[in-house]
């Protein structure tokens, strides 16, 4: 999603503005642009097409400059077009970049265009540039201040002034904004990522937070105005995960990097025990009565998996919201609830919003399953665990689904210990299983030639079904969404059980139908699924496993995974979608790491 870097030094500091988007780029986004305060003017190129395009036309025109802003946009107001692009000048005098959604940007547009302001964007961002301007005094960070006051919505804002040559002010509400500290420089961005190789030394802004940067100095306002002390991080964002090695592309990549993320996010857990979610965990398991999990696509679905392990080991109720609904619906709060949220960014803007409703419910036991340990879910929850899955690029999330699995599955049996519902000997034998996930997932990877043959047949389909029942439903949900999510061919996972109800109508001998079959309590349930869609000519692709007793035929393609996992049979079972995905979105020619109209860290509603 969109991405900010902004810089105020007294070197050339147009190749960290470039640099730190070509950074955030595996975000996702749609054009980019980059403005810098050049012999007292604002001057500005921008975008459509790559960073590398960007960089580019900065080295054509020799563009150079102290102090400046950047961005990359994903369009939400108004097309992918150069003129929409950030960053926004008004009157030649303000330039501006926002990640965010100004809610009331129609009211302030009318009133900034009755005071003489002309528009060339139909954008949201756009507003704020004028509306700076409108109330500009000479100093950008009072105004700034001001303007905030008059925006309702979410926003990180990077602004300059072409009358205060060495200044940068940002601001932030719901959105994600940090500041960089240097050595006579100082730099503002939406992600640590961005200035990787430029400074560790990082500010997280917090919202209503106004911060004025300068070059020897930095100063931050609170949001009653008042000045506040940040602390100053050492954060070691590296850029090394962002490189392809020998493979094609970062999803691919990521795929097979599993065996490892899994490994290091288990690491150091020699036994169940609730401290390895926080020193408060123990204390908080045993008080809470039920689970209230909060989460967005792909990490919704290891919620939903979740569920049936805590219900099944713990025996704790479990609930599992869609965050972006959760806010904003009526619910019955219980302040004996552990908040769950799950998140591979820690930034998604839905997730924080239910994190922040469901306090001010009166829920206060909070924990983040999360893979990126300095971000604000992180820092807003009281418990983490964090997934060490490495930075993830693609946008289609992979590694860090199966490592949600991993550190949920020890959620459950932790809950399941706290609650006196595991014996010593069911500990020891999960854990064993868990420690032979990486060698078990290295297996099912091995598999990937014959996932190849299959994802050519489906490279020609425009639609596919996918099937599991119980533990496995949720893996059925997202194997579809990877494939819709790459390849663009429509997909739905429906509970076998609920085919006969609907979904059986669309079956026909055009249809592959994808079903997730290992050898659990349901599996002749599902047998008897799999035959009502046989007899309806409907194409079955099967990911069994070594005990699924399921034979192939000319219908009925059988792939089979070595073993059989239990209650961890979901990671395994995951892993083979995936490459279905991936494979049949090469085949297709899409844009396997950046899917159109997708970005990998959804901070706006
Ligand atoms: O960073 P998060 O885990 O909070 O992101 C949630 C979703 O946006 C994310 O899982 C999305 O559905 C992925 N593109 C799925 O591959």
């Amino acid at each position: 999603m969109c991405g900010i870097v902004g810089a105020v030094a007294q070197r050339n500091i147009t190749p960290v503005l470039v640099e730190g988007l070509k950074l955030l780029e595996y975000r996702g986004y749609d054009s980019c642009g980059v403005a810098l305060h050049v012999d007292g003017k604002l001057q500005r190129l921008r975008s459509t097409s790559r960073v590398a395009d960007l960089e580019k036309q900065v080295k054509e025109i020799e563009l150079s400059g102290f102090t400046g802003i950047a961005h990359t946009r994903w369009a939400t107001h108004g097309a992918p077009a150069s003129h929409n692009a950030h960053p926004h000048f008004s009157r030649e005098r303000i330039a501006l970049v926002h990640n965010g959604i100004i809610e009331n940007h129609d009211e302030l547009r009318a009133e900034l265009t009755a005071a003489g302001y002309k528009f060339e964007s139909q954008t949201d961002t756009e507003v704020i540039a004028h509306l700076i301007d409108h109330l500009y005094t000479g100093d950008l960070f009072e105004t700034v201040q001001q303007a905030t006051k008059h925006l309702a919505g979410a926003y990180a804002i990077a602004v300059f002034s072409r009358d205060e040559p060495h200044r940068v002010v940002g601001a932030r509400q719901g959105s994600p904004l940090i500041v960089g500290v240097g050595k006579g420089e100082n730099f503002l961005a939406s992600d640590a990522m961005a200035l990787a190789g430029t400074t560790d030394q990082i500010i997280y802004l917090e919202d209503g937070d106004v911060v004025d940067l300068q070059l020897q100095r930095y100063w931050i306002n609170d949001k009653e105005g008042k000045p506040v002390q940040r602390e100053v991080r050492t954060v070691h964002a590296h850029t090394g995960a962002a490189e392809l090695g020998p493979y094609r592309h970062f999803m691919q990549k990521e795929i097979f990097e599993q065996p490892r993320a899994i490994g290091d996010t288990l690491e150091g857990v020699t036994g169940i025990m609730p401290e390895l979610f926080g020193d408060q965990a123990y204390r908080t398991f045993k008080q809470i009565d039920s689970v209230l999990i909060l989460a967005c696509g792909t990490s919704y679905y290891a919620g939903v998996t979740a569920k049936y392990w805590i219900e099944s080991l713990a025996q704790v109720p479990v609930n599992v919201e869609i965050a972006s609904e959760y806010r904003y619906r009526d619910s019955v709060p219980n302040p004996n609830a552990l908040v769950v949220t799950i998140s591979q960014s820690g930034e998604t803007a839905d997730t924080l919003a239910a994190l922040k409703h469901a306090r001010s419910l009166g829920m206060q036991h909070t924990l983040t399953i999360c893979n990126v340990a300095t971000s604000a879910m992180v820092r807003e929850c009281a418990m983490a665990y964090i997934t060490r899955a490495g930075i993830e690029v693609g946008v289609a999330s992979t590694k860090a689904f199966t490592t949600q699995l991993a550190a949920l599955f020890l959620l459950a049996l932790a809950l399941a210990q706290t609650k006196g519902r595991l014996t010593e000997e069911q500990e020891a034998q999960h854990l064993k299983a868990m420690r032979h996930l990486p060698t078990a997932l290295a297996a099912v990877l091995a598999l990937e030639p014959q996932i190849i043959a299959w994802a050519d047949l489906f490279a020609r389909k425009e639609n596919a079904l996918f099937l599991g029942r119980g533990l496995h439903y949720p893996i059925a949900l997202e194997g579809a969404l990877k494939l819709k999510e790459i390849s663009y061919i429509h997909a739905e996972a429906y509970p076998a059980g609920e085919l006969k109800h609907g979904p059986l109508a669309l079956v026909t001998e055009e249809m592959p139908v994808v079903t997730v079959a290992p050898n659990d309590a349901l599996i002749e349930k599902l047998k008897s699924n799999m035959h009502e869609v046989r007899a309806r000519g409907g194409q079955l692709y099967v990911f069994a496993d070594a005990d699924s007793h399921i034979e192939a035929s000319e219908d009925v393609h059988v792939l089979r995974l070595p073993g059989h996992y239990g209650l961890l049979s979901p990671v395994l079972h995951t892993v083979p979608l995936q490459l279905l995905a991936y494979h049949t979105a090469l085949a297709r020619g899409t844009d396997v790491d950046k899917p159109r109209n997708l970005a990998k860290s959804v901070t706006v509603e």
